[in-house]
C-alpha cells in the first residue's frame, strides 16, 4: 500500500478528489485541513482567534490538551472530532474559514498537527489532502498531486456548495475570502503552499468529476505498477 499526497489551494476540489479516490481503492482518507479548522474552532471558542490574528501564547500553551480524531459515518464519510465532540458542522462555517489561515501559520500548531498526520499515515494505505502533504508531511509519498484551478472557479464552487446547503452567501465575499487565504497560505514562512518538485500538476477547472476520477485511478495504477516493477 502506498501513500498519496494531494495538495492545492482552498476549494480546488482536492478534498472531493481525495475522498473519492480513497473510497475507490479502499484507502483511508484524511482531511488535514479539518485538523487546522478544529484547532481554529477551539481558539475561537476561547477568544484567542480572529481574522486579524491569534493569541499565539495562549493557543500554544493549550495545544497539549487538544485532541483531534475522525469518526467514520455509515454513509462512508468521516466527521472530525475535537476532544471527542463532533465538530464537523461548525468547522465548515464562515467564522472558522475567516480565522483559520492565521492559526495555520503558527509554527507550533503546524508541528503538532504534522506529527499527528504522520502518525495517522504510518504504514501507508492513506490519501491525505492539504497544503504541505507532499512537501513536509510525507516528502516520500509514492504519488503526489498538486491541484490548481482559478480563484473564480474555486469561489463559484464554494458558493454553489453553500447555496446547496441552504446558506445565504455572497459570491464577492467568498471570492475575497478565497483570495485572502491564497495569499496567506502561499506566503507564510512556515511550510507555505508549494508544489513538490515530484508532484503531478492537475488543473481541474474544466474537468468533470468522472474525468477526474478516471485520471486519478490511472495515475494510481501507474504508480503501483511502477512500484512493483522496482521491487
Ligand atoms: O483545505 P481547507 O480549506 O479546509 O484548509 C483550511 C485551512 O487550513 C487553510 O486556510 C490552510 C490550512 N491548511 C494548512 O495550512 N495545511 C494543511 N495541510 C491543510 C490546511
Amino acid at each position: 500500500m502506498i501513500t498519496i499526497a494531494i495538495d492545492g489551494f482552498s476549494s480546488s476540489g482536492k478534498s472531493t478528489m481525495a475522498r473519492r479516490l480513497a473510497a475507490k481503492i479502499g484507502y483511508r482518507y484524511i482531511d488535514s485541513g479539518a485538523m487546522y479548522r478544529a484547532v481554529t474552532l477551539y481558539a475561537l471558542r476561547h477568544g484567542w482567534a480572529s481574522p486579524q490574528g491569534v493569541d499565539t501564547e495562549a493557543l500554544v500553551a493549550a495545544l497539549p490538551g487538544i485532541e483531534i480524531d475522525f469518526a467514520p459515518q455509515p454513509d462512508g464519510t468521516q466527521h472530525t472530532l475535537l476532544n471527542g465532540e463532533d465538530v464537523e458542522q461548525p468547522i465548515r462555517g464562515i467564522e472558522v474559514s475567516e480565522s483559520v489561515s492565521p492559526v495555520a501559520a503558527v509554527p507550533q500548531v503546524r508541528h503538532a498537527l504534522v506529527a499527528m498526520q504522520q502518525r495517522l499515515g504510518t504504514g501507508g494505505g492513506i490519501v491525505m489532502d492539504g497544503r504541505d502533504i507532499g512537501t513536509t508531511v510525507f516528502p516520500d509519498a509514492e504519488l503526489k498531486i498538486y491541484v490548481n484551478a482559478s480563484a473564480e472557479t474555486r469561489a463559484q464552487r464554494r458558493y454553489d456548495e453553500m447555496r446547496a446547503k441552504g446558506l445565504q452567501v455572497n459570491y464577492d465575499e467568498i471570492l475575497e475570502n478565497v483570495r485572502t487565504r491564497d495569499h496567506i497560505d502561499s506566503t507564510r514562512a512556515e511550510s507555505p503552499l508549494r508544489k513538490a518538485d515530484d508532484a503531478v500538476l492537475l488543473d481541474n477547472s474544466d474537468m468533470t468529476l468522472e474525468q477526474q476520477d478516471a485520471y486519478l485511478l490511472q495515475l494510481y495504477q501507474r504508480t503501483i505498477n511502477h512500484a512493483s516493477a522496482k521491487n
